[in-house]
């Protein structure tokens, strides 16, 4: 009973014995120290574990930082990982997907039939006249086609760019139109919380202000009746049965392109400090090192394993997660295609019991929304399969943490908490199940990944101390650039402490060595864990035709973790009352998205600005929150 005490403490919460015995990293700090002592060396032992057309001369090419080159010469493609070396063992008749839609349809497809869908929409793509780096943007409700498409673009050499499915027009357009994108393929619609969403209404708002794709791709999901544009737009379900698609010359099959180490896989627009969402690049070589070593060795993932990643694969923690990772690794993965309170507050219980879920991933705002319907929803369901949790995308208060272990883990499942971004690709920050855990910390840096809190002169802080989290050596999931602005990938990320990447995120380290994430000390806003700029909210705000000027903040909120308030000044002769206010909001959801709409907006005379026009944010948060305002002394007025 003592001992039973000791693990639940919430200061430590230690390994119980069989997790010791059974799991892959007995030793996560020897493991860690040995690959600190040989980075490189480390990084190329487990890139040796996976498939690749050529071999690389140098594992890591830094004569032109911080263009950083890994794995240099070699010749791969990821999809050769996922796909490809499964097609000759008995993995290829596993499920890769098990999917259940909203609805309650189930779909699921082996690693067989996926690598035969991928196949045949290659070739769909192939004669749709997309070549080698050309760009695609996908745009899709959580359906299989998702990953199919994603698979598709890759194994050809072109490029993915994916809009999640709840971003709206003016986002949707604005990443077409940066990535200069050939073809679009989205669907009718899709689910969520029974309402369909119409996609491809808003596609073609989104194509009425971006000009370079010339074929759309649809697939059919919500039954809605949509416009076809003749010659432009195309039913995936009929371009999938013409004979192109199947190729009789190569059954059916596509050739895997060649790839080199260093060509792009994707692009993922993601929120900075500007109103431009920035499009960053990983390639195929380091990214699939990075992505299945931290998922082999973080989640101890094991061949007969269910895994549950529960983000949406338009989210970089899709991407590496829900679609490469565990298709390189092998495991059968479960996507799920809606909310998770629809029909009821148990909905994704049911699903853990049902497919009988050993590792489930899932971001600590939606802990926090489940927790709200009390336990005995989780109660009527056997969870008894899982082994691993897992936590993402902002940091887990200790009150959800706990809740997490004892009420969905039942006090026996350790909790991995992985701090990361779009930006890193791969976990940076975070346990392995061995090691003892502090509810809310991240833990250590994962071998091979250098992580610093500094000052702001870029000297190490004393351990308890905050400061920003850097990271000292480059790595090979890294991103490797912005799309079309090189310039401003050096700026932002290597310019402020010369060498060393900057996250964006405050940290402290404590006595032990644990990373506690305090959250981000940039523009960036993380609303439910999703990501936002400031500046997006308030260019979508200054697009109505009321609004003159407009601020917006992050301000805490106890279940989305943050939410944004609007500061707006009216153009004369618009009347200030709830009905502009409302207007206002619904404005900044259907330029933006759903996720995007400000909590609260406040129309205001005047906004607190800096002598040379900068607005000053902070004093608005600090007079948000009711705290004191700091340094006033820069203000113009
Ligand atoms: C930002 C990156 C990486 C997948 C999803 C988010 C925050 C992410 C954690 C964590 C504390 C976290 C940081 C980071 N964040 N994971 N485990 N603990 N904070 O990717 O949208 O690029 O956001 O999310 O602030 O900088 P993203």
């Amino acid at each position: 009973m003592a001992d039973e005490a000791d693990r639940l403490q919430p200061e430590l919460w230690a390994p119980s014995a069989e997790t010791l015995e059974t799991c892959l990293v007995k030793d996560y700090d020897a493991l860690r120290n040995q690959a600190a002592a040989d980075p490189l060396g480390f990084w190329e032992r487990e890139a040796k574990e996976l498939a690749w057309f050529e071999p690389w001369d140098k594992v890591l090419e830094e004569s032109n930082p911080p263009f950083f080159k890994w794995f240099v010469g070699g010749k791969t493609n990821v999809v050769l990982n996922a796909l490809d070396r499964h097609q000759n063992t008995p993995v290829r008749n596993k499920l890769a997907y098990i999917w259940e839609g909203e609805d309650g349809t189930v779909r699921t497809m082996s690693f067989h039939a996926l690598n035969r869908e991928v196949c045949r929409f290659a070739n769909v793509l192939k004669s749709m006249g997309v070549n080698k780096g050309d760009r695609v943007t996908i745009y899709l409700p959580r359906v299989l086609e998702l990953p199919i498409a994603m698979l598709a673009t890759a194994k050809i050499g072109a490029v993915h760019s994916v809009v999640y499915g709840g971003f709206s027009v003016e986002a949707l357009a604005e990443r077409i139109q940066d990535s200069e994108s050939k073809v679009l393929i989205t669907a009718d619609g899709g689910f969520m919380r029974g309402k369909p969403v119409p996609l491809k209404q808003i596609a073609d708002e989104a194509l009425r202000r971006s000009g370079t794709v010339e074929h759309v791709i649809v697939v059919k999901r919500a039954g809605l009746a949509v416009s076809m544009e003749v010659g432009r737009d195309y039913w995936y379900d009929e371009l999938m049965g013409l004979p192109f698609a199947r190729n009789p010359a190569t059954h059916g099959t596509c050739k895997t392109e060649v790839m080199d180490a260093e060509d792009p896989l994707f692009l993922l627009y993601t929120s900075g400090t500007t109103g431009k969402p920035k499009g960053i690049m990983h390639t195929h070589g380091g990214y699939q090192v990075g992505i299945s070593a931290t998922m082999k060795y973080a989640f101890d993932v094991r061949a007969e394993d269910r895994w549950w990643c529960a983000a949406d694969p338009g989210w970089i923690t899709g991407h590496s997660y829900i679609v490469y990772a565990p298709l390189m690794l092998g495991v059968t993965s479960i996507i799920y295609e809606g909310a998770p309170t629809y029909p009821y507050p148990d909905r994704w219980w049911r699903i853990v019991e049902k497919y009988g879920v050993n590792i489930l991933y899932a971001a600590p705002t939606a802990i926090r929304g489940l927790m709200r319907f009390g336990e005995a929803w989780v109660n009527r369901h056997d969870l008894s399969t899982l082994r691993l949790l897992g936590s993402v995308g902002e940091p887990i208060n200790p009150e959800a943490w706990r809740w997490y272990h004892r009420v969905i883990g039942g006090g026996r499942c350790p909790i991995i908490d992985t701090w990361w971004q779009t930006e890193t690709g791969a976990f940076m920050i975070t346990p392995v199940p061995s090691l003892p855990l502090k509810p809310g910390s991240a833990t250590k840096p994962f071998p091979g990944i250098l992580a610093e809190v500094v000052d702001e002169a870029g000297q190490p802080v004393a351990p308890g101390e905050e400061g920003k989290l850097v990271i000292t050596r480059p790595w090979p999931a890294m991103l490797r650039g912005i799309h079309r602005d090189p310039d401003r990938y050096v700026k932002q990320y290597w310019s402020t402490y010369p060498g060393k990447y900057l996250t964006g995120d405050s940290a402290r380290v404590d006595a032990d060595g644990y990373f506690w994430i305090i959250g981000r000390v940039d523009d960036v806003i993380k609303v439910s864990g999703y990501r936002l700029g400031t500046a997006e909210i308030e260019s979508a705000l200054v697009s109505h035709a009321a609004v003159s000027e407009a601020a917006a903040i992050g301000v805490p909120h106890e279940l989305k973790g943050n939410v944004i308030h609007g500061f707006v000044i009216l153009r004369e002769g618009f009347v200030p009352g709830p009905g502009l206010v409302e207007e206002l909001s619904a404005h900044v959801a259907r330029e933006v998205g759903p996720i995007a709409r400000p909590e609260k907006i406040e129309i205001v005379d005047k906004l607190p600005k800096t002598r040379s026009g900068k607005i000053m944010r902070r004093v608005l948060k600090a007079r948000a929150m009711g705290q004191p305002e700091g340094d006033l002394s820069t203000l113009e007025d």
